[in-house]
């Protein structure tokens, strides 16, 4: 177990990296790391179910990061026997703790009640996490969203998890049935908030060091947890520490961005694996990153028809380097009415192409 407390430093805000399956890969995670890391990591998810062995590969984060990062290893289940059986194969990582995944939306994942189906469920809530608390003497989180098709079962599930002696709760403000769409309710981070004793971490698009700043302050929570935002933006955390501290931000240009394509790449190339599906793989992460590069959104049209590296490189050195492009801006927040193609926790396609890559 990991021997640093949380240090909620209040002088800073403490940030998290939202557990991103097929994302927050060790290799991703170190490359956050080279442009400012967050205080807190969590893991992909480790499915618990009767079969299960904890995955070789989420395995490989634990211990790859370095102990001075606290890592939280997610796990997503309900059989009681199989959660507790991988809280105890997890232990002797050198984790900060065990998170519960009570918020994956993909309906392949809640119908099976696991993830955001234990949502509907207080009493099995209740069962879990008493079960979790038994085995562990570590800490223990729990990663929620604020209802499954409504939020009317909020506040009992905050009750419960209080009664387990949970020591971080993030929550992302959005219920099971709006996945990823839909205004995200801060006000009801906040209720959480003053109805929990222990921490809190805000989600949900918070996409800028000025939102986190402001998300905070609205809703009074301890941390900060992002997602997308810091797959677009790799700076988001470094941005977020200075804002805090009152401190001037550093606000890439396109040029440091087109140097961030290159990162990405550089990090995820595999010899053995054809250049195509590399390319595919690469335009998961570009799909983010391309909506703060133009207001029309063209540099995401065409980079997205891109079939091979080289014809990717052109698009990127087109849009971010080319005519004077490399000194301009990079958006601080996404632009308005540019969506970046959905990249989701229980996607099949883009599971298919993480495996099919091999990365
Ligand atoms: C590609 C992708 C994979 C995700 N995988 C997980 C996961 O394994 N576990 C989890 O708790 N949440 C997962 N999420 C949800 C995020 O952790 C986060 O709650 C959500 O994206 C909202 O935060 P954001 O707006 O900052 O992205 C995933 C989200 C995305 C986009």
């Amino acid at each position: 177990m990991h021997s640093l407390p949380p240090t909620l430093d209040a002088s800073t805000l403490p940030t998290a990296l939202a557990p991103m399956q097929d994302v927050t890969t060790l290799p991703f995670m170190r490359l956050m790391l080279h442009y400012g890391a967050p205080d807190y990591f969590f893991t992909e998810y480790f499915r618990a179910h009767p079969q299960s062995t904890p995955e070789r590969q989420i395995l490989s984060a634990l211990d790859g990061i370095g102990p001075q990062h606290p890592i939280f290893a997610q796990i997503i289940g309900e059989d009681i026997s199989s959660v507790t059986r991988t809280m105890r194969a997890l232990e002797p990582y050198p984790i900060a703790g065990i998170d519960l995944n009570m918020g994956c939306p993909a309906p392949k994942i809640y119908k099976k009640n696991v993830g955001g189906g234990l949502l509907r469920d207080p009493a099995k809530v209740d069962q879990l996490l008493g079960a979790m608390r038994e085995t562990t003497d570590g800490r223990f989180t729990v990663k929620m969203r604020i209802g499954f098709a409504d939020t009317s079962l909020f506040f009992e599930l905050l009750d419960v998890i209080r009664s387990h002696a949970v020591e971080l709760v993030s929550i992302h403000g959005r219920t099971v049935k709006q996945m990823y769409r839909g205004e995200v309710d801060y006000e009801m981070i906040a209720e959480a908030k003053k109805r929990l004793t222990c921490p809190v971490f805000a989600n949900g698009n918070i996409t800028s060091a000025e939102k986190a700043l402001q998300v905070q302050k609205a809703s009074g929570v301890d941390g900060i947890m992002i997602g997308r935002s810091a797959i677009r933006n790799p700076w988001i955390f470094t941005q977020i520490r200075a804002l805090a501290r009152g401190e001037p931000l550093f606000r890439p240009t396109l040029g440091d961005v087109r140097n961030y394509i290159d990162a990405l790449w550089e990090t995820f190339k595999n010899p053995d694996v054809p250049d195509h599906l590399q390319t595919n793989f690469i335009k998961k992460f570009l799909n983010f990153v391309g909506q703060g590069v133009d207001p029309e959104g063209q540099f995401l049209k065409k980079m997205r028809r891109a079939s091979s590296r080289s014809e990717l490189f052109e698009i990127c050195d087109y849009w971010l380097i080319e005519n004077g492009r490399c000194d301009q801006p990079f958006a601080t927040e996404p632009y308005e009415g540019v969506i970046a193609r959905p990249n989701r926790e229980g996607d099949e396609q883009s599971k298919n192409a993480a495996q099919s890559c091999s990365l």
